[in-house]
Parts: structure tokens; C-alpha cells; sequence
């Protein structure tokens, strides 16, 4: 049998709720796959801050570098100052592993209800790809007079000819193997003339190499419309780390909720272990009381089967979430862990 040595990060919130049930697939998928999950648990997040005051030593780091993947459930805590989990555990884990490429498909499974009328699930199939590692994310920037009228904040956007060709050049080879061969560039180069001009020229230039993908451009403020009134119109979308962000939750929000979006942080060149985990956070205002939809990370678990090379597990974990969401309408709202065991039992069974 493979033997993959798994890092789970559970996190905050519902994120230990949601990783639970994600688990229950893994494992059930891989016993007929004939593969062993060799797992280790790290303890980060809000309660680690709160004991020792550190977000992710160096040591775990490393630690949780030499796997051959990374499941995280999600971070964040009204307790903890806003910032300091997500800059300090998730960004760190996208810039020291270098996910350059964020992977968010907005699709949209049969018998899922959207807030769209009229809109097919055929007309909800796009991939995303969010830049991962630039952008505004990089905390370049600073405060000056910091509570005084005269207060001056700033925060860059940091966008390198290196850091944008390597995701572009992801984005059309993705755009590549689909059926439509369709990229849209999402940006804002009316106004932010240096970084979208950046963008452009490299989409321009990187599209020679792929002769066969047809190309598009959409302002962000216009693609966020068409998301809503023709999301037909996206095939392959690649965009900003910060447009991508927001992108992809109104992405999930018409492709069936929060609930359902997974998302894939990947290094592509193999230098690291990529991470999966779902779109949405850590959902304080249902932590704790079984509400969480657990779908995100198991079609999260789905995408890491995917990555590892074990396509007809990854297909037999979506299958089984598609089953589930087919019977879901109209029936009594599920707890996290009864979604879970129903779609486990449609994995083993
Ligand atoms: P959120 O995604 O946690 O929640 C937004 C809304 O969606 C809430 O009403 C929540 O109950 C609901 N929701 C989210 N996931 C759900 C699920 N699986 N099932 C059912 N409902 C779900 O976003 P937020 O409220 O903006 O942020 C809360 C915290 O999470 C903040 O600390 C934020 O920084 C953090 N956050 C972390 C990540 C991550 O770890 N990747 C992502 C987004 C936000
Ligand atoms: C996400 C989250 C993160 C982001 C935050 C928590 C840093 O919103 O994964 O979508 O902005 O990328
Ligand atoms: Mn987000």
C-alpha cells in the first residue's frame, strides 16, 4: 500500500468540527484505495496563542514541512486581535510553502439551491486561480500617527514579474485541459495601472505558449456583476490575491454557500506539501454547536486525492458529496457530523 503522511491542522472554531468529518472520508476512501494515512495533529490556533503567545514556531514549521500534505479546518477567534492567526498561522503557512497558486472551483452540483434564477449547473463550472502569495497580502505598508488625526496607514500591493508569470502560466495550462479553453484575467487596470498592467502584459505574453485558450479581460467591479448575471461567461479565472479573495466568495455564495467551497493552496513544483482547506473561516457564531456544513472540507479532501495523484478516489469522494447534495433539498436541516456519516457511508459503500 502508499503511505501518505498527512499534517491535519483543525484550527479554531468549526474548523476542528468541519476537519473531523473530512477525516471520516479520507479514511474511508482509503481503505479501498489501498492507502495508508499516516496522520499528525497540530495543536495551532487560538488556544496556543493564548497559553504560549506563538501562532507557529519554526520548529512545527518544519515539522509540518516534511509532509506529503496539509489539511487545515480554519483559523481566526474573536478573542485573539483580528490579524494575528491569519497573518501569523495561514499566510505564513502561503508564504513560507510558497502556494503561489490558490486553487477555488465555483461549481455548482445538481439539485443545489442558487441564489440565481435560471441558472443551470452546466453555467456554474469555473475554476479560479488566486494568486497566493502577493499582492496586498504581503504586509508591506506601515502606520504613521497611529491614533492621531494625522493618521497615515498604508499597505502595498506587491506584485513581481516572477510571482505573476508562475501563476498565470498555471492558470492557462489548467484553462488548457479543460473542455471551453476559456481565461479571463480579473483585474483592475484602470486604476491600478501598475500592477494590471503587469498582469496584462504577462497573460499577453504567456498566451503564445497556449495558442489553443482564448482569452478575456474583466474589471473586477464588472466580473463581480457577471458572476451573478452571467456566470457562463467564466471558464479558468486568474486574478489578484486580494480580488481573488473576495471573488470566491461570491463565487461560493451562487454556487450553493459557503458551506460547499473548497479550495486547494498549492505549490506546484513539488517543493512543499500543498494544503487543502475550505473557503469560509472559522464561523464563530455556530462554533460549537454542530451546525457547521462539513462539504467544503470533504470536497477540500476530495481536491488533496486529487493533488497526491489518486484521481479515481478523489472522483469517488465528489461522486458521493454530488449523491449527498442531490438528496439534501427540502429534507430537515443535518447536523456536521450526520452529513458526514452519510456521505462516509456513500464512500465505503
Ligand atoms: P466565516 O466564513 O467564518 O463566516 C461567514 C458566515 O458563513 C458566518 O455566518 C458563518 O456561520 C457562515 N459559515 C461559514 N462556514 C460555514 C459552514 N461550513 N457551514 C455553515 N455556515 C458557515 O467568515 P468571517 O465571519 O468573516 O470570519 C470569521 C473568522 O474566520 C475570522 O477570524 C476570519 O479572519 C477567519 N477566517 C479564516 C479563514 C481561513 O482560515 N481560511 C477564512 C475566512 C475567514
Ligand atoms: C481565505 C481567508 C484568508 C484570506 C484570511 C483569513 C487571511 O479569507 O482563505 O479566503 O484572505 O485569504
Ligand atoms: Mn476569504
Amino acid at each position: 500500500s502508499r503511505s501518505i503522511r498527512l499534517a491535519v491542522i483543525p484550527g479554531d472554531g468549526i474548523g476542528p468540527e468541519v476537519v473531523a468529518e473530512g477525516l471520516k472520508v479520507l479514511d474511508a476512501v482509503a481503505q479501498s484505495h489501498d492507502l495508508a494515512i499516516e496522520r499528525e495533529t497540530y495543536g495551532l490556533g487560538a488556544a496556543r496563542w493564548h497559553e504560549t503567545g506563538d501562532t507557529l514556531p519554526d520548529s512545527m514549521l518544519e515539522e509540518i514541512r516534511g509532509h506529503d500534505v496539509i489539511l487545515l479546518g480554519a483559523v481566526g477567534d474573536p478573542t485573539v486581535p483580528s490579524g494575528v492567526l491569519e497573518r501569523g498561522l495561514l499566510l505564513r503557512l502561503r508564504f513560507e510553502l510558497d502556494y503561489y497558486v490558490n486553487l477555488r472551483p465555483v461549481k455548482l452540483y445538481p439539485g443545489v439551491t442558487t441564489p440565481l434564477a435560471d441558472v443551470r449547473p452546466e453555467d456554474v463550472d469555473m475554476l479560479v486561480v488566486r494568486e497566493g502569495t502577493e499582492g496586498p497580502y504581503t504586509g508591506v505598508g506601515g502606520v504613521m500617527r497611529r491614533g492621531t488625526p494625522q493618521e497615515v496607514a498604508t499597505q502595498e500591493s506587491i506584485n513581481t514579474a516572477y510571482g505573476v508569470e508562475r501563476v498565470v502560466r498555471y492558470a492557462f495550462a489548467r484553462a488548457a485541459s479543460r473542455s471551453r479553453k476559456k481565461l479571463t484575467l480579473v483585474h483592475k487596470d484602470n486604476v491600478l495601472t501598475f500592477a494590471g498592467d503587469l498582469y496584462q502584459r504577462t497573460v499577453r505574453a504567456v498566451a503564445r505558449d497556449f495558442p489553443e485558450v482564448s482569452v478575456d479581460y474583466l474589471h473586477v467591479d464588472a466580473a463581480s456583476m457577471f458572476f451573478v448575471t452571467q456566470p457562463g461567461r467564466f471558464d479558468v479565472v486568474v486574478t489578484d490575491n486580494l480580488f481573488g479573495d473576495i471573488l470566491t466568495d461570491l463565487g461560493a455564495a451562487i454556487a450553493g454557500g459557503i458551506g460547499l467551497a473548497a479550495s486547494g493552496n498549492v505549490n506546484p513544483t513539488g517543493d512543499a506539501p500543498s494544503m487543502f482547506e475550505p473557503v469560509h473561516g472559522s464561523a464563530p457564531d455556530i462554533a460549537g454547536q454542530g451546525k457547521a456544513d462539513p462539504t467544503a472540507t470533504i470536497l477540500s479532501v476530495a481536491m488533496l486525492l486529487d493533488h497526491l495523484g489518486v484521481p479515481e478516489a478523489a472522483r469517488q469522494v465528489e461522486s458521493a458529496v454530488a449523491a449527498d447534495l442531490a438528496e439534501r433539498q427540502g429534507g430537515p436541516a443535518r447536523a456536521t457530523s450526520q452529513i458526514g456519516d452519510a456521505i462516509t457511508k456513500r464512500v465505503a459503500g
